[in-house]
């Protein structure tokens, strides 16, 4: 069996996360090599991995300054720094896994994919939910025939309304000149998803959404800037800083993410409070992005597509498919068993598919209900030659669907209904 070996470019959460399940299987997968400015989050993959002093850099400039000396490169900085570190490892022949968004304007996804089209490199976009069981088993029942043809879907990627609070409010995701648009950066998943399922193409978009709730005039009479300065509402508010990140010590996602390293002690975490955006009054933050938006599409023949993206949910995906012979209630939360409800048209009657469709499912578990295990699996599949572009979220594909967020942004902004067919043929 053939080991790939790999470089990571932005240690944090998402390139610790890979290199984690990378290091699970020897066999497959080693580590060579990081560029990590924390010196904390740099040297967790330096002792886990045993990379050599020699290929640790603080910046991604420093590690691509030298020639290759690994198959592939994960680019899991964050949104803004995808673009540039993805051309040079692409012109040094490195294959990669890029993080989503692959980049955050539709010229830099184009450039990305037309790069890795002149290098003939393998480029591996991190459409995690691919790949999860649960999504593996819905486009098996669609593509069974079950429902018949399928004409239109709602679809439901209801954020919860503390995960905004940590991302997209508090955390790296609240202000678009920062990270990048909500759609963009939270919902390119479920895009990809919606024409995967259909196995369709989209050809014209439309969307509104506004940031409704989280702004300072919401803020509760007295409420200081900081959750650790004493809050009146502190017992009552859903976002107290002190609850969610100092008193819940189980919460390693979200401490980690406000300490800026793995396992920080309280007094760590206490002074993230004190000196980050993870400690302020949540209404008081300098985010920018929508906590609610809805955007609709027409697909080639005709199919219509409703999405909602909702702040103000307890969190999860829904999906309402309805079929020429029947409709299907897809709840990602609810027990396996429980997970797809149909009602048939010929029988008149509701039941769960689960028995039915225990062959197209897999026993992965993990984050993103398997998809960070499912991805590295895949990318192991794909780099050996034994799936194909269109079987993975390979970079032509995923930019064609990160050209839906893109159109429908714009759509939001000048309140317009966008053609997705002039978007590809000016930026793909
Ligand atoms: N696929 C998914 O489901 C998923 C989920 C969450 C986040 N993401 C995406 O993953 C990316 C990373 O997110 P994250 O949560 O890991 O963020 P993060 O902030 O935890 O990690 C980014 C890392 O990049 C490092 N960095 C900064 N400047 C650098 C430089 N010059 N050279 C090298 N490294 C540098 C930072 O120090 C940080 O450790 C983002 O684009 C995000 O949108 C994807």
């Amino acid at each position: 069996m053939k080991q790939f070996t790999a470089i990571v470019i932005g240690a944090g959460s998402r390139g610790s996360r890979y290199t984690d399940l990378m290091g699970d299987q020897p066999d497959k997968f080693k580590v060579v090599g990081v560029a990590e400015p924390i010196v904390d989050r740099l040297n967790y993959i330096k002792n886990k991995h045993g990379v050599d002093e020699a290929h640790c850099f603080d910046t991604w400039e420093k590690i691509l300054d030298i020639p290759k000396f690994a198959d592939i490169a994960i680019i899991s900085t964050m949104d803004q720094m995808h673009l540039e570190p993805s051309l040079k490892a692409l012109e040094l022949g490195y294959d990669l896994l890029l993080e989503k968004p692959a980049a955050i304007t539709p010229e830099d996804c184009g450039m990305i994919y037309k790069k890795a089209q002149e290098c003939g490199r393998k480029v591996m976009v991190c459409h995690v939910l691919r790949f999860s069981p649960y999504f593996m088993k819905l486009k098996w029942i669609l593509d069974s025939g079950l429902l018949g043809d399928v004409f239109s879907i709602e679809h439901l990627e209801a954020v919860g309304h503390v995960h905004q609070s940590h991302s997209f409010v508090r955390g790296n995701w609240g202000n678009t000149s920062r990270a990048s648009f909500m759609l963009l950066q939270k919902c390119c998943h479920d895009l990809d998803i919606l024409q995967w399922l259909l196995g369709k193409e989209c050809k014209r978009i439309q969307s509104f959404g506004s940031r409704n709730h989280f702004r300072i005039e919401n803020a509760p009479e007295g409420a200081p800037e900081r959750c650790t300065d004493g809050c009146p509402h502190a017992d009552k508010c859903y976002y107290n800083a002190v609850r969610l990140y100092y008193d819940a010590k189980n919460n390693a996602w979200f401490r980690d993410a406000c300490a800026q390293k793995p396992n920080p002690t309280d007094e760590e975490v206490w002074h993230a409070l004190e000196t980050t955006q993870y400690g302020k009054c949540v209404y008081k933050c300098d985010n920018d992005v929508v906590d609610h938006q809805t955007v609709n599409m027409e697909f080639e023949d005709g199919t219509t597509v409703a999405m909602t993206m909702s702040a103000f949910t307890r969190g999860g995906r829904k999906t309402h498919i309805m079929g020429t012979k029947g409709e299907l209630f897809c709840n990602m939360d609810a027990p396996a068993d429980k997970a797809f409800e149909f009602f048939s048209f010929d029988a008149r009657a509701t039941r769960y598919l689960d028995s039915e469709i225990a062959t197209a499912g897999d026993s992965i578990t993990g984050g993103h209900g398997g998809g960070d295990t499912g991805i590295i699996n895949a990318l192991y599949s794909y780099l050996a030659g034994e799936l194909k572009p269109e079987d993975v979220s390979e970079i032509g594909i995923s930019c064609r669907n990160h050209m839906l967020a893109f159109a429908a942004e714009d759509s939001r902004l000048s309140g317009t209904v966008i053609s997705l067919d002039d978007y590809m043929s000016k930026y793909m």
